[in-house]
C-alpha cells in the first residue's frame, strides 16, 4: 500500500481554486476533499490535526464520493514537496 505523506499538504494548498470549487460543489471542507481523493486514489491516509473539530471533520469522509470532481482534482498534480523528498540520497 501507498501512503499519502501530508494529505492535507500541511494546509498549504487547500484554497487551491480547484478544490474550493469542488468543495463547495459537494457542500463539503476542502481538507474533506483531500482526504476522499485520498481514498478514491487506493492511498493510506492519516490527516493529521491537534483541533478536536478537524480531526472530526477530516473522518467524515464515508458519505459522498469526488464522481465527476475526481478527474479535475487528478489534474493538479504538481510535483509540491512539503517535507522530506524520497527522491533525495539519504
Ligand atoms: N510514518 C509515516 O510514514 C508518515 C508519513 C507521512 C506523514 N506522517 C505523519 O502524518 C501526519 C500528517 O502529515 P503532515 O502533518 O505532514 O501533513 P497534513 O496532514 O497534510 O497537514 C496537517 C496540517 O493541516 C492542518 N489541518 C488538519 N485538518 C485540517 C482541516 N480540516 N482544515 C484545515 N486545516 C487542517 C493541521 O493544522 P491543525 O493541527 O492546526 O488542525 C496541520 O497544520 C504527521 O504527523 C506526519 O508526521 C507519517
Amino acid at each position: 500500500m501507498v501512503e499519502a505523506y501530508s494529505p492535507l499538504t500541511k494546509g498549504t494548498r487547500l484554497d487551491h481554486p480547484v478544490v474550493q470549487r469542488v468543495a463547495q460543489a459537494l457542500g463539503r471542507t476542502p481538507a474533506q476533499v483531500l482526504v476522499r481523493w485520498c481514498l478514491e486514489s487506493d492511498l493510506v491516509v492519516l490527516p493529521k490535526s491537534t483541533r478536536p473539530a478537524r480531526i472530526a471533520e477530516n473522518a467524515a469522509v464515508f458519505d459522498f464520493a469526488l464522481g465527476a470532481h475526481k478527474t479535475a482534482l487528478d489534474e493538479l498534480e504538481e510535483g509540491l514537496v512539503t517535507g522530506w523528498d524520497p527522491r533525495d540520497q539519504p
